[in-house]
């Protein structure tokens, strides 16, 4: 008898909603390798499929019901498939989730993923696995090697986060601020710039509050964002430095004057005013006014000149009026942001604003939505558009995902750059002179020997 070729372990992992989910599976997936899983980008060949989810809004959860849904029969056929579900939507439906889909192999919660490998393991052998306990510290240390393109990548250097605002699920799904430690993280980053990354993206759910978790170094003080960002700037092959989500509440101005003198931080700020109406504000609970979150934009231009803005509003919070809605608006106009990010409300079970009526229709929500979006395109292409007949640096990414026949890349600020040129040049930094602009994109030509 001839012994059967053993079937190579194939995962499949597909991430829902923000960016430290993306990472969050990556992380997952770095366990998993090794323990000698092997990624694949097709589902119907892996023997674990994970979905990594996020509850924000309804609409996030429901595709990831019906996504579950699919897979029934397909389980019913091969059961030695195996199906996880990780994320925000894991820890806050666990239950329900083994109850509805009883298919489902493996419920994982936001802070239990760094033991993908086990969980898997206790699967196989006991049957459904259930691991949503909040409490310790989330070991974040991974294989570097792992990740999805080789010259840029996320580093997670906190989790949860200890504010209320009243829309948001998150503090119930990601659980309590925790940081990583400023030695941690840098240490990652030099493992990362050491296999070639350029550029690290640093992640936190609300990264301007990083340190309050941490003791005092042996200076006395606390480290913050902006010591952070000074750590990873002195690792040596690290060309740039982002971060994401900056909360107007907790912005310090050690911050702005740091990315202000670093020329390796991007000059780019993801700022999330969610209103313009201090009305609304206070509703939200988001400890600011619209005076003040105008002051930081200022600051920062000041401090950063050239700094790009984005933002994310949220339309159709309860009892938003006319006239609150039109404060977000002239918000928008005023401030000139690179990108905003629109979301309608969608009211969260056990959060504060769920006890407040959803009392702007859908259909008034998507008008809002749109209006801003329009209004966004017009500022973005009068923005881009002052970039033609500029000489701009680049990190390609690779073939451009709408026409793989041109490269497309990131500038500092983090405007999407298109332009013809060898794939070769995917993780080189280039010039580029850019000839005309849309909203969403600057086009150009490439600089012939430009690349570093
Ligand atoms: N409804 C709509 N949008 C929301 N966001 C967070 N919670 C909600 C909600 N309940 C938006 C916010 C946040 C982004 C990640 O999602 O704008 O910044
Ligand atoms: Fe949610 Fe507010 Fe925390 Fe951001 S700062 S994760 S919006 S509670």
């Amino acid at each position: 008898m001839t012994a059967e070729a053993p079937r190579a372990r194939k995962v499949y992992v597909e991430a829902f909603g923000c960016q430290m989910n993306v990472l969050d599976g990556e992380l997952a997936l770095s366990r998993l390798a090794s323990k000698g899983w092997e990624r694949t980008e097709d589902a119907e060949a892996a023997e674990l499929i994970l979905f990594n989810t996020c509850s924000v809004r309804d609409q996030s959860e429901h595709r990831v019901w019906s996504r579950l849904g699919a897979l029934r029969e397909r389980k019913r056929t091969d059961p030695s498939l195996l199906i996880g579900v990780m994320g925000c939507m894991a820890q806050r439906e666990a239950e329900s989730i083994l109850r509805r889909m009883p298919h489902v192999d493996i419920v994982c919660g936001t802070r239990r993923f760094p033991v993908m490998d086990a969980l898997v393991e206790r699967a196989r052998a006991e049957g459904q696995v259930l691991a949503v306990e909040t409490d310790g510290y989330v070991d974040v240390r991974r294989d570097v090697r792992i990740r999805p393109q080789r010259h840029r990548a996320f580093v997670s250097v906190m989790r949860g986060c200890d504010h209320k605002c009243s829309y948001c699920i998150v503090p119930r799904t990601r659980g309590p601020q925790i940081d990583r430690s400023l030695e941690d993280v840098a240490e990652e980053v030099r493992r990362l710039a050491d296999d070639g990354v350029r550029e690290v993206t640093l992640l936190g759910q609300n990264i301007n509050t990083y340190g309050r978790t941490l003791d005092a170094g042996p200076d006395g003080r606390r480290p913050t964002l902006a010591t952070l960002i000074r750590a990873v700037d002195r690792v040596p092959g690290i060309e740039r430095i982002r971060f994401l989500t900056s909360n107007p509440m907790d912005l310090r101005e050690d911050l702005l004057e740091a990315m202000g003198e670093l020329p390796r931080a991007c000059g780019y700020l993801h700022f999330p005013a969610q209103s313009g109406s201090d009305a609304v504000l206070r509703r939200m609970r988001r400890g600011y006014t619209r005076d003040r979150y105008l002051e930081l934009c200022a600051r920062a231009r000041e401090l950063c000149p050239g700094i790009e803005l984005a933002t994310d509003l949220i339309v159709g919070f309860p009892g938003e009026t006319e006239e609150e809605y039109l404060a977000t608006r002239t918000l928008v106009e005023q401030v000139g942001f690179k990108q905003i990010y629109v979301f309608k409300y969608s009211p969260r079970p056990g959060t504060a604003a769920s006890d407040l009526a959803d009392d702007v229709p859908e259909a008034e929500k998507k008008r809002r939505n749109n209006d801003l979006l329009d209004l966004q395109d017009e500022i973005a292409l009068r923005r881009n558009s002052a970039f033609a007949g500029r000489r701009i640096e680049v990190l390609v990414d690779g073939p451009s995902e709408k026409d793989a026949s041109r490269l497309a890349g990131l500038e500092d600020g983090h405007r999407t750059v298109i332009f013809e040129g060898p794939a070769e040049l995917s993780g080189r930094f280039v010039q580029v002179d850019v000839e005309r602009a849309t909203a969403p994109a600057l086009y150009g030509r490439l600089v012939a020997g430009s690349e570093r």
